[in-house]
């Protein structure tokens, strides 16, 4: 299922520099690194008004198409922290690793398969001493020699109740897939589902990244959207390829461009522990192409283990055909965090516009953190400012909607297009008159005069026409 893909440089990613996308969510309240007054934490980004806007209608996004929509697919959301053994059971606490590499005189420590060179080394290759003699690797800080290659264990562990014991030790889930396991028999039954069904949750998942890096693309803390679909066994590899499409799309119906969309499969000795096959959809980042959702094959893997180790019966029982079987999962695994940031990039662009550069995010009207910007042309006029009032209160009741008098008209428009707004709504004198507005669409920039009356109506009918189904 590898797309071909013979020059990585062939397609070009929408911004050449990342610190374009970068400043642009410092600056308009998108993106802020945690902690900044005491100097910042590595790897954990905070949402600011916008961002937290953008990140919410993606997950609803994601919740329209994978529950809403469907009928075979219901929803959870389970606990961070949950019993021990299932990490163990999981294969999490053997096997959840990324070979890493220190250097003997700074100390800092990489993952050995994000050095140049390393590209198509499998886990063995990338454990084995000779690696760093064979690649020439040194370390990228200070030139110092890189020690031999060694397992680092991705996850994050914590101690619950009063006593700071081994005994007390349980793990920040590194997945929200297990959580969906662990509840599948509890959700199978209230919910009466008959296989094939799924199981669909958001929710935060940590891993203690040795390189995180790359702005929002990897943290130590973020948020997954998985779906884990429950199959009969000898239906799983269709079903599994019936999902490729699907997910991909989902990211071209709301503005992704297909061409920097692809998928790529893993090869045998890269695929996780659990996974019997493993497709990446990737996106054209500004620094490569990188995952943005895994799709796997899970086979019984997961119930079957848990069902073994906890003792308890995780087979399904077919009425139609009395048979009993663990069903085989095939899961759909997102990053709310890495969708969100994709969206901004993708959504990027700069334009000329009589003379001036205009900075606009494209985003799709569902995705976009305010709808409609209300604007007065002349803010000293308090009718006019009232009726503004007037209009993005009636908005505010249906959708996001922000007012703002701040600068001339011609500055409100780049703030709004700079931030994504797909339509402003300015109220000028002759509103007073015959209670007509203007409607300015962001991406046209042509205007258009409605009745007042009319906004929201006019408003709601778009959003809903914009609106993507049947994902
Ligand atoms: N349950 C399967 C699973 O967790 P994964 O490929 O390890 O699979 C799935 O992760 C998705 O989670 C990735 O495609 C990515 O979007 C997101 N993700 C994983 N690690 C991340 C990190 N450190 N920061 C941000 N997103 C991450």
């Amino acid at each position: 299922m590898t797309d071909p893909q013979p020059d990585p440089n062939a397609v070009a990613p929408t911004v050449k520099d990342l610190e374009t996308i970068v400043s642009l969510s410092k600056r308009r309240g998108f993106v802020f690194p945690s902690s900044e007054i005491y100097g910042g934490i590595n790897a954990v980004w905070d949402y600011g008004p916008l961002g937290v806007e953008l990140k919410n209608n993606v997950k609803r996004a994601w919740w329209r198409a994978m529950v809403q929509e469907r009928d075979e697919i219901v929803g959870l959301d389970s606990g961070i922290l949950m019993h021990p053994q299932i990490w163990v059971t999981s294969g999490h606490v053997a096997e959840f690793n990324d070979p890493m590499i220190e250097c003997a005189t700074c100390k800092r420590r990489y993952r050995v398969d994000e050095f140049a060179g390393t590209e198509d080394l499998g886990p063995k290759d990338l454990l084995d001493p000779e690696t760093v003699a064979r690649l020439g690797l040194v370390c990228p800080n200070d030139g110092g020699p890189l020690g031999a290659p060694r397992r680092f264990n991705l996850m994050l562990k914590t101690f619950l109740g009063p006593v700071e014991e081994e005994a007390a030790v349980v793990y920040l889930r590194p997945e929200t897939a297990q959580g969906i396991y662990v509840n599948y028999r509890n959700v199978r039954d209230t919910a009466r589902k008959k296989v094939p069904f799924g199981i669909a949750q958001i929710g935060k998942a940590f891993r203690n990244e040795i390189s995180p890096g790359n702005f929002v693309f990897r943290m130590r803390e973020f948020e997954q959207m998985e779906m884990q679909y429950f199959v009969r066994p000898e239906t799983a590899a269709d079903t599994f390829e019936g999902w490729l499409p699907r997910r991909k799309a989902w990211y071209e119906a709301y503005g992704v461009a297909p061409e920097r969309l692809r998928f790529r499969e893993h090869r045998p000795d890269e695929l996780a522990h659990y996974a019997k096959k493993a497709v990446d959809v990737e996106y054209r980042f500004p620094f490569g192409w990188k995952e943005l959702e895994g799709i796997h094959n899970r086979g019984d893997w997961d119930l079957g283990r848990h069902s073994k180790e906890s003792g308890e019966n995780l087979e399904y029982f077919d009425q139609a055909t009395g048979e009993h079987f663990i069903p085989w999962i095939v899961e759909t695994s997102a990053g709310a965090d890495r969708a969100a940031f994709t969206f901004l990039i993708d959504a990027y662009r700069e334009e000329e516009v009589r003379g001036e550069k205009r900075v606009v995010l494209g985003f799709h009207p569902d995705l976009a953190p305010y709808k409609v910007a209300v604007l007065p042309l002349l803010k000293k006029r308090p009718e006019i400012v009232e009726l503004c009032h007037r209009i993005k209160d009636d908005l505010k009741r249906h959708t996001m909607a922000v007012y703002d008098d701040t600068a001339a008209i011609g500055k409100l428009y780049r703030r709004q297009d700079e931030i994504g707004t797909p339509w402003c709504v300015t109220v000028d004198v002759d509103s007073l008159d015959d209670g007509n507005v203007t409607v300015r669409d962001r991406d046209a920039m042509m205007q258009e005069r409605i009745s007042a009356d009319q906004v929201t109506r006019y408003i709601t009918d778009r959003l809903d026409a914009a609106r993507p189904h049947g994902l």
